[in-house]
């Protein structure tokens, strides 16, 4: 469903920084596909060419057959609303509004009824366990909380291509476990496509697949197969073979 053929970028500047080479990246429907490597290596560049936020310098991308970077502005804003969806590591949630409000927002977007929005968003709501803190503003509920109601906005809209940066990134483990455990079943339950870019070897091993890259070049991956442990360990040999800043595998330490 996504094709990533032959993408470079480079941030032209004072001085100009290529920070991906020739990356090529198919993705099936409703495969879970995670992407790590060290910091700079070019996780985010990657993530956010696929939606669009920004531009390939050459290469190309197609999503479904099409190419969106084609597309006029928009028609780009609505493919961007209606297919994908986002959970970035800061939430990007709106702090003054409540749970509940963030939840419809992408809905308010697209025109629906409010009292379709409400009963999406309550249906999504007992799905994560956040029922009880619909109706509280985002400054009231713990980090926690705010990763899940950001995963509730991203999917409210049931998108064909999930697309998370670290959204796991600041929680403790526990948490960084259910929100995992709670992709997971989206992935299989709404048959959506995810990408997940991630540090943690533990987030990743719910993939059924991880990417490697190191200074903007693919590097590997690796497969599942059916045990999550055995994976996990996978993960943890090829991050410790690649190398990179000990800081960046906090949770390793090899
Ligand atoms: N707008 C920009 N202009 C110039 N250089 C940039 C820009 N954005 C990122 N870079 C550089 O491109 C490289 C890749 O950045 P990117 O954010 O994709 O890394 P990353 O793999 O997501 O890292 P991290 O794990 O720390 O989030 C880095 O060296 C970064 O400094
Ligand atoms: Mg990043």
């Amino acid at each position: 469903m996504l094709n990533v053929n032959q993408v470079s970028k480079i941030y032209e500047g004072k001085v100009a920084y290529r920070a991906l080479t020739d990356i090529d990246l198919n993705v099936e429907d409703n495969e879970f596909v995670g992407i790590m490597g060290p910091s700079g290596s070019g996780k985010t560049t990657l993530l956010n060419i696929i939606a669009t936020i920004d531009e390939p310098t050459t290469g190309n991308i197609t999503i479904n057959g099409d190419n969106p970077h084609l597309l006029k502005k928009d028609k780009l804003a609505k493919f961007r609303r209606r297919e994908l969806g986002f959970v970035f590591q800061d939430f990007n949630l709106l702090h003054t509004l409540t749970v509940e409000e963030n939840m419809v927002l992408p809905l308010t977007l697209d025109g629906k009824k409010v009292k379709e929005m409400k009963e999406k968003a309550h249906q999504f709501a007992e799905k994560l366990g956040i029922s009880e803190i619909m109706k509280k503003r985002i400054y009231e509920i713990s980090g926690g909380q705010a990763q899940r109601a950001a995963v509730a906005r991203a999917m409210i809209h049931s998108p064909k291509l999930l697309l998370a940066d670290e959204p796991t990134g600041n929680l403790d483990s526990r948490s960084s476990k259910d929100v995992m455990e709670m992709l997971s079943t989206l992935n299989q339950k709404e048959q959506t496509t995810m990408l997940l870019v991630t540090h943690d070897p533990q987030a990743a091993s719910y993939c059924n697949r991880v990417v490697f890259i190191r200074d903007g070049r693919f590097y590997s991956e690796i497969h599942r197969g059916d045990n999550r442990q055995a994976f996990f360990q996978k993960i943890i040999d090829t991050l410790s073979l690649m190398g990179g800043d000990a800081n960046d595998f906090s949770s390793v330490r090899v």
